[in-house]
């Protein structure tokens, strides 16, 4: 079976003349470069947030450029420029590019080019680099999701937190190759005590009984979607909460779902070999899909 990820768009040939925003300047695809001596580049030192457009809003922008200016200031990162700049500079890119929706902007500031390529955040000299990529993005899923527990693990916030939305990405990058040497899609990831935290790229939810359950948000993304979700089933009467769970609990659940800003909610069909549910949406994930679709488009 062939992969896929919650990251799959439909195929769109517009996305090869997009324009693209670094630092100020608004350029054609092949000219938006940025330097071999950025330190997103040499050493992963930046932060990024993956927005959504869908009828032409941004949507949760403002908690977006939160979690950003956040991550920011946890980088020790001055990104020069205000919250007000940045939505400037995303509204610059969507009409550069004539988007009105069902895109997608990935969001990225790193500590900029380095007088030499050594690690010292001080060599950044000339930066922050701001980069906005936005593609024409309708998401394509063709089956639910395989995934594979792995042996990476959600590490605890004194190494790197992993609610930073860094640049750097090696953990999940590493996890998400284990798992697709393990035949599955995607990283199903436990946390330092063994129990089901994330994926690689998304929060995760499991249904039983009627209740959603999802990580106390310890050692995951602090996801907007999830967030969203969370209120969702809050303001719709279904029981939520936010607990620690096993893979015992997983595997025998209704259903799996994933969350994250690119795939809304994406249904999880197999775990470690064994099927969740009958392997396809299940009613609870299709309810919450609709609620957020409305969430989204209102
Ligand atoms: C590891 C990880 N978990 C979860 C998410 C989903 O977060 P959000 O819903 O804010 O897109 C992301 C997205 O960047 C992520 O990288």
């Amino acid at each position: 079976m062939d992969n896929v990820s919650t990251h799959q768009a439909e195929e769109d040939a517009r996305n090869e003349a997009i324009q693209i925003y670094v630092n100020g300047r608004i350029l054609p695809k092949a000219q938006a470069v940025v330097s071999v001596y950025d330190a997103g580049f040499m050493l992963g030192d930046g932060v990024w947030e993956g927005i959504r457009l869908y009828n032409g809003r941004w949507a949760f922008l403002d908690d977006h450029l939160y979690r950003l200016f956040e991550a920011a200031l946890a980088i020790d990162l001055d990104i020069g420029m205000t919250k007000d700049q940045v939505k400037s500079a995303l509204s610059d890119t969507q009409s550069a590019n004539g988007m009105t929706t069902d895109a997608h902007a990935r969001l990225m500031v790193t500590r900029g080019v380095k007088t030499r390529p050594f690690q010292h955040p001080k060599l950044s000299q000339r930066g922050p680099t701001v980069a906005i990529i936005m593609e024409h993005s309708r998401p394509k899923l063709p089956r639910p999701i395989r995934l594979a527990t792995v042996p990476h693990m959600r590490g605890l916030p004194m190494t790197q937190d992993p609610k930073l939305n860094s640049h750097s990405k090696l953990n999940c990058i590493l996890a998400c190759i284990a798992a697709e040497k393990a035949g599955a899609d995607e990283a199903l990831m436990l946390d330092v005590h063994g129990f089901v935290n994330t994926t690689n790229a998304c929060n995760l939810f499991v249904v039983r009984k009627g209740q959603v359950w999802t990580s106390t948000g310890d050692y995951c993304m602090n996801g907007i979607t999830r967030g969203k979700v969370i209120d969702l089933c809050q303001a719709n009467g279904i029981p939520v909460f936010q607990r620690n769970f096993t893979l015992v609990d997983t595997y025998s659940a209704d259903e799996v779902f994933l969350t994250g800003t690119f795939g809304a909610q994406t249904p999880v069909g197999i775990i470690d070999g064994r099927r969740i549910g009958d392997g396809q949406i299940g009613p609870m994930t299709a309810r919450l899909r609709d609620l957020y679709k409305a969430l989204v488009c209102a």
